[in-house]
């Protein structure tokens, strides 16, 4: 298995796992998940599900998957759940961390081990050992899952798909700094993802917005750390400003069966 994750240190606490996925059109969009490494190990999201992925065995460049005591899934679409029943058999000790309707989004497909699984609601907190993790939904999400949380030791807030944003290349999507992404791209990325994964987002009164915004970013977290975007440590006000302004970003709409059409033509036949 060749090594297909980027991995680095963004934190004395957290390492990056990057991948990405390149949509057509679009752009590179990162594809991260984290461990924390707390007192009881934490693993945010187990990354893309296509076969030739392997997450267990990268996760073990970082840490010993037997070592891992919560697997944090933020919410059950397909690439976040890539490792998961994995990841699930190689850390006997490690708890599914979930919502009620998550398990049931997983058992449309899956047959969860209940015993495994730790309910966890936005607003409660998980203890993991040295610190506790407070659970929030983060303004912008694609599912009725997703929560993402404030680690409340070190201010790190791992938001889930919020603030993702596709990028013009792999090298820029493999940032170890969103600081590397210029102030016009990232803001042209954040709108174009929010438009693509929250489309809900342009119909949201705008007082209701503003407050949701304020009040998370209020939690005035020490970093950022999106499945979709490169690392924030240290969080540029333009991550905030691009978010507050999703619901004024463009319209997405992707291409129709004549512009696939078009594209299969296109094709020389083998
Ligand atoms: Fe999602
Ligand atoms: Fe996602």
């Amino acid at each position: 298995m060749n090594d297909y994750l980027q991995i680095h240190r963004a934190t004395d606490d957290v390492t990056v796992l990057h991948d990405r996925a390149e949509i057509p059109g679009l752009g590179v969009l990162p594809v991260n998940t984290f461990v924390l490494h707390s007192e009881q190990p934490v693993v945010v999201d187990t990354g893309l599900s296509t076969s030739d992925k392997d997450f267990v065995d990268q996760l073990a460049r970082v840490i010993d998957p037997a070592d891992v005591r919560w697997i944090w899934l933020t919410h059950p679409d397909r690439d976040h759940t890539g490792g998961l029943f994995r990841l699930l058999e190689a850390a006997p000790q490690a708890r599914l961390v979930t919502t009620f309707v998550g398990v049931g989004i997983l058992g449309c497909q899956w047959d969860v081990p209940l015993d495994r699984v730790f309910l966890l609601n936005p607003g409660q907190d998980l203890d993991v050992g040295d610190r506790k993790l407070s659970c929030l939904r983060p303004p912008l999400f694609d599912s009725p899952v997703t929560t993402g949380f404030l680690d409340r030791a070190t201010g790190a807030l791992f938001s889930s798909d919020c603030f993702g944003a596709p990028l013009a290349d792999a090298g820029l999507a493999g940032a170890e700094s969103v600081r590397e992404v210029a102030d016009q791209d990232l803001r042209a990325a954040q709108l174009l993802w929010a438009a693509v994964d929250s489309p809900w987002a342009r119909t949201v009164d705008r007082s209701i917005w503003h407050r949701a915004v304020g009040g998370f970013r209020s939690l005035d977290p020490s970093a950022v750390f999106s499945t979709h975007l490169p690392p924030a440590v240290g969080v540029p006000e333009a991550l905030w400003d691009n978010l507050l302004e999703a619901p004024e970003g463009p319209e997405f709409v992707g291409p129709d069966q004549a512009a696939l059409e078009e594209l299969l033509a296109s094709f020389e036949p083998v």
